[in-house]
């Protein structure tokens, strides 16, 4: 019935001092990932870098032999130039007026699948859509004719199942626009057409470049564990014990009470939320690491707080650090284990934490 271990200081860390919850990125991890994909590589930094820190991602891949930077938005790009990036940069999304002359202002590429857009930048990628079914031109003498202009510098298309390993589509995909680039019969131009799943599955998607963005992250693109490619995940989620309580059997917890426990335990309350980007699906359906052993969350996630079920006799004292996502001791937490609990992916899981929680990009 005692909590033992009473006597032992507190594991606090100094970095929470300012923060409820840290998002600590293994830069050298995302340098590794890079050296391990293919090349010539583009790494996808779009979304603040898959939440990982757009800019300092960025100088890690490029560290690691990434060539160019692919981003979704023109203010992407803008910002990367700000942080004082200079490689070459894709600026992969539609694009307004307003929009298209920030991503110039930026020195960027930008991907093109109409006249009108071809006509006003100077260095274009034509997109052919081969089956993704969103953006370039399903149009062939369109993409013919823009990818005949003087300002076409690059052919591009986008896989929709890669990540499905054995589906047809994906070669179907392929063959469409190995065609497509035959038919254009350019050899001035840089092809690309793989993401980080095409990458990892066929070199023969790999043409003159990949543009892998999950992978560069550590992340598993087929949801299952990065290790399995060599890749190292380099975010981990942490926060810290900030309250410690004991409830007697039949006692509740959390809005709704949804989670009572059945017998006498100490529960544990750690400051991150929904408002974090720590999804409220994830009610009574995650576990944390404290002390190197996972400990199952238990009631509600609530906009600020999650609580922790210890048991009825336990050594984890105030401000111990909680692990979310990442490794502690022999254990760790994927960020794929919370995407499948969730029933999404891993993308969404490290793109969904949100500004609140600090990022801390460390070597
Ligand atoms: C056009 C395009 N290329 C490449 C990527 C990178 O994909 P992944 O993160 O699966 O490697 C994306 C990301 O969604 C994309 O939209």
């Amino acid at each position: 019935m005692t909590r033992a271990s009473r006597g032992r200081c507190t594991r606090r860390s100094d970095a929470f001092r300012d923060g409820r919850a840290v998002a600590r990125i293994d830069l050298g991890a995302i340098e590794r990932n890079c050296a391990r994909l293919p090349k010539p590589l583009c790494a996808v930094v779009k979304a603040n870098g898959y939440g990982h820190g757009s800019a300092s991602a960025a100088e890690a891949a490029l560290a690691g032999g990434a060539d160019w930077l692919a981003v979704a938005t023109a203010g992407e790009a803008a910002e990367l130039r700000a942080a004082g990036i200079e490689a070459q940069l894709l600026v992969m999304g539609a694009l307004t007026k307003d929009e298209l002359a920030i991503a110039l202002n930026a020195d960027a590429d930008v991907v093109v699948w109409t006249e009108e857009i071809a006509a006003t930048a100077p260095r274009v990628h034509v997109k052919l859509d081969t089956g993704m079914g969103r953006l370039g031109t399903k149009d062939r003498d369109l993409a013919l004719r823009l990818a005949a202009r003087p300002n076409a510098v690059g052919l591009m298309t986008h896989f929709a199942t890669a990540d499905e390993r054995g589906d047809e589509l994906f070669d179907a995909q392929l063959s469409d626009f190995r065609r497509f680039v035959d038919d254009v019969g350019r050899d001035d131009l840089i092809v690309h057409a793989a993401n980080s799943a095409a990458a990892l599955r066929d070199p023969g998607s790999h043409f003159d470049m990949v543009r892998c963005g999950v992978a560069v992250y550590g992340l598993d693109p087929f949801q299952q564990d990065p290790a399995a490619h060599g890749l190292e995940p380099a975010l981990s989620l942490q926060s810290w014990v900030a309250s410690i309580r004991r409830l007697e059997g039949g006692e509740g917890v959390g809005y709704g009470h949804t989670w009572r426990a059945e017998e006498p335990t100490w529960l544990a309350t750690v400051p991150i939320g929904y408002g974090d980007g720590w999804r409220r699906g994830l009610t009574n359906n995650a576990d944390v690491l404290i002390r190197g052993r996972r400990h199952p969350t238990v009631g509600s996630v609530s906009m600020d707080n999650v609580t922790v079920a210890l048991g009825d006799d336990t050594d984890i004292e105030l401000g111990d650090e909680v692990v979310l996502i990442g490794r502690q001791g022999e254990e760790r937490i994927l960020a794929e284990e919370v995407a499948r609990r969730l029933g999404t992916i891993n993308y969404e899981v490290t793109t969904g934490l949100l500004a609140r929680v600090r990022r801390e990009p460390f070597r």
